[in-house]
C-alpha cells in the first residue's frame, strides 16, 4: 500500500492561530470540554461511567492510533484488554468500504448531491453504514465537506458534494444520519479549507471570519447539528496554524461555537506536535506513529508523559476519551447495538496474513473472513445512478431513445476494464469506463456494469444494430463507426483524485478542465459525421463544453458523474426513459477555468511556505459568475427533463410566533475529571513480562522518562479548567438553537405540463441584499414527482440562519436590515417566480 502521508514536522511550541485582521475575538483556549446535551445525554452518561473506570494508560490507548498498517483497518486505536474492550477500527471512505471485498461501490458524493434528494442522501448513508457495520468497522471516514469545491479542478471535490454550502450541508446531515442510524460513527472531513491537493500538507490558507462562517463552516455546522460523532482535521494550515492544532477552528469554532460533542481525529499524519495538538483540541491521533524516540509517536507514551508532567491537564485527556466513547455509545441504539469483530484486513486480500503488518515480529493469523455486506444495495445504487444523471442538452427529440435502428457506442469510457474493474489500484489509472475518482475515497468494485454492456443488452432486446468502438485516438475508426448510426453515443471522462497518486501528470487536482484521453477531439470527430451525436460525461466536475453545447450535431449531453457499480444500467434507464432525468448540476460549468475567479495554486511563490488568501470571500461558483457577469455554459442547478413543468402561486407565510433571538451566554461548568490517575512511575511503564512488538505504538512511558514538570511550557489559558463563557452563536450542536427557528414558509404550486411522468427539483434562492452578498444563494430545494397534468404544492422553510449574515464584531448571526428577495425556479438562472421577502417577524 502507498504511504498516504508526508513528513512529520515536530514543532515544539504551541502555535497561536491568528484569526485575521477583522476578527477581534480571543483565540480558543482552553479546549472546550464536552457536556452532553441535545441528543448526547445518554451516550455521555455511559461514556462517563466507562471513562471513570480507566487508568491513565488505558485512556491514552484509546486516543492514539497504533501505527500505519499496525492493525487491520486504515486506522486502529489501542484497546482496553482489562475490560474486554477491543480497539476502534476506522476505515475509509465516503462512497463505500475501502480496501476490502464483497462490499458495494456506491455513487460518489457529487452524484448524490446532483439528485437534490434528501431521501436518496439518507438511504445511501444507511446502506453504507450497514456495510461498514458488517465489516466490524466503528468509524466510517466520510462524508466530505472539505473540499467544498472552491476551485473546479480540486482533486477531491467529487468525494464531497457541491460548492454550494447549503446543498452540501443538507447532504452532510442526511448522510450522517443515515450512517449513524446503522450503528457506525460518521466522520465529517476534512476540517477545514482543504480545498486543493497541491501543497496540501503545508499550505497556509488565510481566510476572514465572515467567509469562514457563511461558506466553509456552514456544512460542518449542519454535520454537527445532525449529531456527527467525529470530525477529521485536515492537512493544511489556517491563518498560520495547522488544522489539527488550530485553536480557532477546533476549539473556538467547532467545539465552542458549534458545541461539537464528538471527537476530532487527525487526518493521517496531520498531527505535528504533542502539546499543540492536545491543547488545540485534537482527541485522536491517526494513524498514530510518526514521532521521534523513545515513543515513535507524538502521542501514546508521549501523551502519557505530558499528562504526568501537567503539561496536558487530566481534564483534557479525560475529555478526549469522553468524546470518543460518547460518539461510540451514541450510535449504538435501536436495532444496531451490536459490535461485530473486525473481519477484514485492509492490507491483504488473502485469508491469512500478519496481524500487525507494520512489524516484522508480527504473528500470522486469519485476517480476512470475506463477509458479504452488499445486501440488496445494488437497487439503490442504480436508482441514485439514474437520478443523478444531469441532462444538459436534448434537441431534435434525441432522447429518450426508442428502439433506434442502429447505435454506435464510441469511446474507452464506455468499456469494461481489461483485468476487471479494480485493475487500476485505487483507480489510479484509466483502462475502461470511469465510475469513481482515485485515491483514498475509493472502494473496490464488486462488479462494474459498463455502459457498453448495458447498452448492448438493451440493443439486443430492441433489435438495434449495435457497434462498439474503442480507441479514443483513432478518430478515423470512430468516424467510420459513427457515420451511419441512427444514434452515436460518445463516452468521455475527466477524473481527479488524491495527490498520493499522479495520473497522467495530474497530481490529484486536475491540471485543466479539458477532457482526458483525447475526449474533446473524439466528440468533434463523431459530431462531424453524425447528426445525432449524444455525449455522455463521466467527470469529476465541470469540463469546458461550450463547443459541444453549440454544435448542431450534438443533440444531447448528459453528465453521469461517478455513478458507482451500476453505471451502465443506471445510464440506460435514463437514455431509454425508464427514469425521466431529474439530476441537477451541483456546480456551474464555465467556458474557461479563468471564469471561476478563485484559482487553484499550482505553483507557490514560496514553495517552502505556500500560502493563499481566499480573498474572493463567499464568491465561488455561481455566486462569482453572477457577480462578474460571466455567462457560463450551464449554471448551478441546471438539468432538463423529458417533460415540462410550470410554476404558480408563490406564497410567503411569516411566522410571527417565534420568540426573539437570544444570544447564548453564561458559563460552562468547570472542566470535569473522571477517576483518579495513578501518577506513580510503576503504574505507567510497560508491565513486567509484556512483549512489545516494534514499532507498534504503546501508551506507556519509557522507563527512563522524567515525568515531573515543567507544566509551564503550556500556555496558562490552555490548561485552565475553570468555567468558561458560552459564545453568543453557540450553546447547542450546530450553533445557537434559535438559528434554526423557521421564520418563513414559502410555497409554490408546480404542474407537470408535459406528456410523461417526471420529477421537478424546485429550488429556492434568497437575496440577502447588499453588494457584499451574492445576488442570491440557494436556501431550499425539494423534489416533486408528478404525473402528466398533476399539480403539487411544495413548501420551503427558511430559518433564521438562512436569512442572516455573520457579524464579525458581535460574533453572531444577524438579520441585516436590507431589502430581501426570494426566487423560485429550476436552476440559479431559470427563475420562474419571485417576490420581495417581507421583513422578519417583529418578535424575531
Ligand atoms: C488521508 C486522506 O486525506 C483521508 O481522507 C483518509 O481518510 C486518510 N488518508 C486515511 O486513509
Amino acid at each position: 500500500m502507498t504511504a498516504l502521508f508526508g513528513l512529520f514536522l515536530v514543532i515544539p511550541a504551541v502555535v497561536i492561530a491568528s484569526t485575521g485582521a477583522d476578527t477581534p475575538f480571543a483565540p480558543g483556549f482552553p479546549s472546550p470540554w464536552a457536556s452532553g446535551g441535545s441528543g448526547w445525554d445518554e451516550a455521555y452518561e455511559k461514556a462517563k461511567k466507562f471513562v471513570s473506570s480507566l487508568t491513565l494508560v488505558e485512556k491514552v490507548n484509546l486516543t492514539t492510533g497504533t501505527g500505519w498498517e499496525a492493525d487491520r483497518c486504515v486506522g486502529s486505536t489501542g484497546s482496553v484488554p482489562r475490560l474486554g474492550f477491543r480497539a476502534f477500527c476506522l476505515e475509509d471512505g465516503p462512497l463505500g468500504v475501502r480496501y476490502t471485498d464483497h462490499n458495494s461501490a456506491f455513487p460518489a458524493g457529487i452524484n448524490v448531491a446532483a439528485t437534490f434528494s434528501r431521501d436518496l442522501m439518507r438511504r445511501r448513508g444507511e446502506e453504507m453504514g450497514e456495510e461498514f457495520l458488517g465489516k466490524g468497522i466503528d468509524v466510517q471516514l466520510g462524508p466530505v465537506a472539505g473540499p467544498l469545491g472552491r476551485v473546479p479542478e480540486g482533486g477531491r471535490n467529487w468525494e464531497g458534494f457541491s460548492p454550494d454550502p447549503y446543498l452540501t450541508g443538507v447532504a452532510m446531515a442526511e448522510t450522517i444520519k443515515g450512517i449513524q442510524s446503522r450503528g457506525v460513527v460518521a466522520c465529517a472531513k476534512h476540517y477545514i479549507l482543504n480545498e486543493q491537493e497541491h501543497y496540501r500538507n503545508r499550505i497556509d490558507v488565510r481566510i476572514d471570519d465572515r467567509t469562514m462562517h457563511e461558506l466553509y463552516l456552514w456544512p460542518f455546522a449542519d454535520a454537527v447539528r445532525a449529531g456527527v460523532g467525529s470530525v477529521m482535521c485536515s492537512y493544511n494550515k489556517i491563518n498560520g496554524a495547522f488544522a489539527c492544532e488550530n485553536e480557532w477552528t477546533t476549539n473556538y469554532l467547532l467545539k465552542n461555537e458549534l458545541s461539537f460533542q464528538g471527537f476530532v481525529m487527525s487526518d493521517w499524519g496531520a498531527q505535528h506536535t504533542t502539546l499543540g495538538s492536545a491543547l488545540g483540541g485534537l482527541d485522536m491521533a491517526m494513524p498514530g506513529d510518526g514521532g521521534g524516540p523513545p515513543y515513535g509517536a507524538l502521542w501514546g507514551g508521549a501523551l502519557t508523559e505530558a499528562v504526568l508532567k501537567g503539561q496536558v491537564p487530566q481534564w483534557r485527556l479525560d475529555d478526549m476519551v469522553i468524546r470518543i466513547m460518547a460518539a461510540f455509545y451514541k450510535v449504538k441504539s435501536g436495532n444496531y447495538t451490536s459490535r461485530p469483530d473486525v473481519n477484514f484486513s485492509a492490507w491483504t486480500n488473502k485469508t491469512t496474513g500478519p496481524l500487525h503488518p507494520l512489524s516484522n515480529q508480527s504473528s500470522i493469523g486469519v485476517v480476512n473472513e470475506f463477509v458479504n455486506v452488499q445486501g440488496d444495495h445494488a437497487a439503490l445504487i442504480r436508482e441514485i445512478g439514474a437520478k443523478s444523471v444531469v441532462l444538459l442538452k436534448n434537441e431534435k427529440a434525441a432522447l429518450p431513445l426508442n428502439k433506434p435502428q442502429s447505435m454506435a457506442v464510441i469511446g474507452n469510457d464506455a468499456q469494461d476494464t481489461p483485468g476487471g474493474p479494480n485493475a487500476c489500484p485505487e483507480r489510479g489509472c484509466i483502462k475502461g469506463t470511469v465510475a469513481m475518482g482515485y485515491g483514498s475515497g475509493t472502494a473496490e468494485f464488486p462488479y462494474l456494469v459498463s455502459p457498453a454492456t448495458a447498452l448492448e443488452l438493451q440493443a439486443a432486446t430492441d433489435n438495434t444494430v449495435f457497434t462498439n468502438t474503442t480507441g479514443n485516438w483513432n478518430l478515423a475508426a470512430a468516424k467510420a463507426a459513427a457515420s451511419n448510426a441512427s444514434a452515436a453515443i460518445v463516452f468521455v471522462t475527466a477524473t481527479a483524485g488524491e495527490n498520493f497518486i499522479t495520473l497522467d501528470g495530474n497530481a490529484g487536482d486536475r491540471n485543466n478542465l479539458t477532457l482526458w484521453d483525447n475526449g474533446d477531439e473524439l466528440i468533434r470527430a463523431v459530431a462531424s459525421v453524425n447528426p445525432n451525436t449524444i455525449v455522455v460525461l463521466h467527470t469529476a466536475g465541470p469540463v469546458i463544453l461550450e463547443y459541444a453545447k453549440q454544435h448542431p450535431n450534438v443533440t444531447a449531453i448528459l453528465w453521469a458523474g461517478f455513478p458507482g457499480q451500476e453505471s451502465g444500467n443506471a445510464l440506460a434507464d435514463v437514455l431509454y426513459g425508464r427514469v425521466n432525468p431529474q439530476g441537477r448540476s451541483p456546480f456551474t460549468w464555465g467556458k474557461s477555468v479563468k471564469d471561476y475567479g478563485a484559482q487553484l495554486m499550482f505553483t507557490a511563490p514560496n514553495p517552502a511556505l505556500p500560502s493563499q488568501t481566499f480573498d474572493e470571500g463567499v464568491f465561488i461558483d455561481y455566486r462569482y459568475f453572477d457577480k462578474a457577469a460571466i455567462a457560463p455554459t450551464w449554471w448551478f442547478g441546471s438539468g432538463l427533463s423529458y417533460t415540462t413543468f410550470s410554476y404558480a402561486r408563490l406564497e410567503i407565510v411569516v411566522h410571527n410566533t417565534t420568540n426573539p433571538y437570544q444570544a447564548a451566554g453564561g458559563l460552562t461548568p468547570p472542566a470535569p475529571t473522571y477517576g483518579t490517575l495513578d501518577r506513580t512511575a510503576g503504574a505507567n511503564v510497560v508491565p513486567d513480562g509484556f512483549r512489545k512488538i516494534s514499532p507498534y505504538v504503546y501508551p506507556w512511558v519509557s522507563s527512563s522518562a522524567n515525568v515531573s514538570g515543567p507544566a509551564s511550557v503550556s500556555p496558562t489559558a490552555a490548561i485552565n479548567g475553570s468555567a468558561q463563557p458560552v459564545l453568543p452563536a453557540g450553546g447547542a450542536p450546530g450553533g445557537n438553537a434559535r438559528l434554526f427557528d423557521v421564520l418563513y414558509t414559502i410555497s409554490v404550486s408546480i404542474t407537470n405540463t408535459g406528456k410523461v411522468a417526471g420529477t421537478e427539483i424546485p429550488q429556492l434562492y434568497v437575496q440577502l441584499g447588499g453588494e457584499d452578498n451574492p445576488f442570491s444563494v440557494l436556501r431550499g430545494f425539494d423534489e416533486a414527482a408528478l404525473e402528466p397534468g398533476q399539480s403539487k404544492t411544495v413548501a420551503f422553510s427558511l430559518t433564521r440562519r438562512d436569512v442572516s449574515n455573520w457579524n464579525t464584531t458581535s460574533q453572531n448571526w444577524e438579520i441585516w436590515d436590507r431589502e430581501k428577495f426570494v426566487f423560485v425556479g429550476s436552476s440559479f438562472e431559470a427563475i420562474r417566480l419571485n417576490s420581495t421577502l417581507p421583513p422578519p417577524p417583529a418578535s424575531a
